[in-house]
Formats: C-alpha cells, sequence, structure tokens
C-alpha cells in the first residue's frame, strides 16, 4: 500500500523502567536495545534500533509517539499538513539523535502525548533475533505495532489525527459496556496495518492516556507461547486470548505493572487502497478476550 507513515517509536515515562523487563523481555519476548544518549533503557521487535522507549520519570504514561516518514517528501508533507491544518510544528533537530533519527519535527496531541515526525530511524547495530518469538514481528511497512489512548479530547484529537498527519479510519466501535456507559473507539490507518492509532472517547480524564500498546507476531503459535508465560507470572490478564471483530486480530492483553496494558496478537486484517468496510462494529471480540486475572 502506498503510504507516507510508520509508527516509529513509542516512548513511555514510568518512575522504574526496569519494572518493566518481565513484561517486555520475559512475556512478550521482546529484545533489549542500546540506551539512548540520555540513558533510557529500550526495547527492538525488530532490526531498528529501538521500537519502545522507557524513561525515567514521574509522568506513569506515554510521552512521546513517533511516526516516521517513509522518504524526505513524506516527512515535508506531513509538516505542511500539520501546519496548514492549524497544528504548530517545530522542526527540533537536536533532539533528534536521542531518538536515533536524522530529522525530527514535534508537534503536541490533543490527547496530550507529544508527536514526532521523525525520517530515518537508526537500525540496530546486530539483526532481530528473539529465542522467545522465533517467528519474529510484524513490522514491514507498517511500523512496529499500534498503540490506543483514551482521551476526554476525542473530535480534536479525531481531526488532528485525520486532517493533521492524514490518517484515514478504518472502522470504529460503539456499543453500551454497561447500562448507561457507552464505549467509542475510532481506529485509524496510515499504512496497510488495520490501525496504527485508535482513539477511544474517555467520559472523564483518566490517569494514564495510554490504554495499551499492541505488538504484532509472525506466527500465531508464538502468540501461544507468550500466553502461556504470562500465565506463569502474577501479572494481570485483562482480556485472555480472543479474536478482534473489527481487525479480526487473535490475541491477549496484559496489564503492566504502571498501569497500560500491553496487547500481543497475529493475524489481523489488511488495509487496502480501495479499503471500503468503514463502518460501526457494536462488539470488541467475536469470540474470547474475558477478564481472567486480577493482578
Ligand atoms: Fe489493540
Amino acid at each position: 500500500m502506498d503510504h507516507q507513515l510508520e509508527l516509529a517509536y513509542l516512548v513511555v515515562e514510568v518512575p522504574e523502567p526496569e519494572s518493566l523487563t518481565p513484561v517486555f523481555g520475559d512475556v512478550v519476548g521482546l529484545v533489549a536495545g542500546e540506551p539512548t544518549p540520555a540513558g533510557a533503557s529500550t526495547w527492538r521487535d525488530d532490526d531498528r534500533v529501538h521500537r519502545l522507549i522507557l524513561q525515567s520519570g514521574a509522568a506513569n504514561d506515554a510521552v512521546a509517539i513517533g511516526f516516521e516518514a517513509t522518504d524526505p517528501s513524506a516527512f515535508d508533507a506531513t509538516v505542511t499538513r500539520l501546519q496548514a491544518s492549524g497544528f504548530d510544528v517545530a522542526e527540533v533537530d537536536a533532539d533528534a539523535a536521542e531518538r536515533r533519527v536524522d530529522r525530527l519535527a514535534r508537534t503536541k496531541s490533543p490527547w496530550g502525548t507529544n508527536v514526532e515526525i521523525v525520517l530515518g530511524l537508526a537500525a540496530a547495530a546486530s539483526p532481530f533475533s528473539s529465542p522467545l518469538v522465533p517467528g519474529g514481528f510484524l513490522t514491514d511497512g507498517v511500523g512496529f505495532g499500534h498503540a490506543v489512548f483514551a482521551t476526554t479530547a476525542f473530535d480534536a484529537s479525531v481531526e488532528f489525527l485525520t486532517a493533521g498527519l492524514g490518517f484515514n479510519q478504518s472502522d470504529w466501535l460503539e456499543m453500551e459496556l454497561a447500562p448507561g456507559i457507552d464505549l467509542e473507539v475510532r481506529f485509524f490507518h496510515c499504512n496497510a496495518r488495520h490501525h496504527t492509532v485508535a482513539l477511544a472517547r474517555a467520559p472523564f480524564d483518566l490517569p494514564q492516556v495510554l490504554h495499551h500498546v499492541m505488538f504484532e507476531m509472525n506466527e500465531r503459535d508464538d502468540v501461544g507461547d507468550a500466553f502461556d508465560r504470562l500465565w506463569s507470572t502474577e501479572l494481570g490478564i485483562p482480556n485472555g486470548l480472543g479474536r478482534h471483530d473489527n481487525d479480526g486480530m487473535f490475541s491477549f492483553y496484559l496489564q503492566t505493572p504502571a498501569g497500560f496494558q500491553v496487547e500481543v496478537g497475529h493475524g489481523a486484517r489488511v488495509v487496502t487502497d480501495d479499503w471500503d468496510d468503514n463502518r460501526r462494529y457494536d462488539a470488541i471480540s467475536a469470540w474470547g478476550h474475558q477478564p481472567l486475572r486480577q493482578a
């Protein structure tokens, strides 16, 4: 699919980044990357130098999300589109080294997370190989995964993603979770991945805007093995194995000690140039995804 952006990295700030090693290293099977120049720890799910950046601090939330432009003209077009849509965006080359990119432009999303448009995310010094995930992760042409944010600034966030960043809506979910409690989630793509960002309408400000980050494995059995590793821990399991109704992803969710969740999945639908299935769903899952274990 012809596209301009891929999910480059997610920056999460937590008081104790090492507290997440059992999650990302031991359960999900990511591979530790080199620390950044400023000393943040990093994780990889492919040949890039880092995909998840864990910096030490009080925010306890995602603080930045990076989108990699596929070439210099895509970088310029994205910056121009943001400016034309009324969003302040500034090229901050001084921060490019910390993110291991050639160019970096930064704006702030309405949901509160910094958004960084980058060019040239560096390759890692070594090829990717995870002993726990022999089939590897699906990232080629689609970026490292997806992220879901919950926000009270829902309509402004949709406008930012579509008019500003040029994402397109794949479909949406609207359902009554419980009597009087409605759920609305909109799913947006910027390449063939069904959604790179999804937005949930929050009824009030939540302690974290990051609901979850997702890593997609190439092999279904690798998801099963990861679930077995999770089962042998004490980590919370907000959703056991199941299959989403809209993107068709076979996945499970774990709860990190920091609060936000991680989805591990396989086999999601792929968006094509002639995508014409932008419609409402009224169920999160076709089957499964039962709440299994409180932390
Ligand atoms: Fe997800």
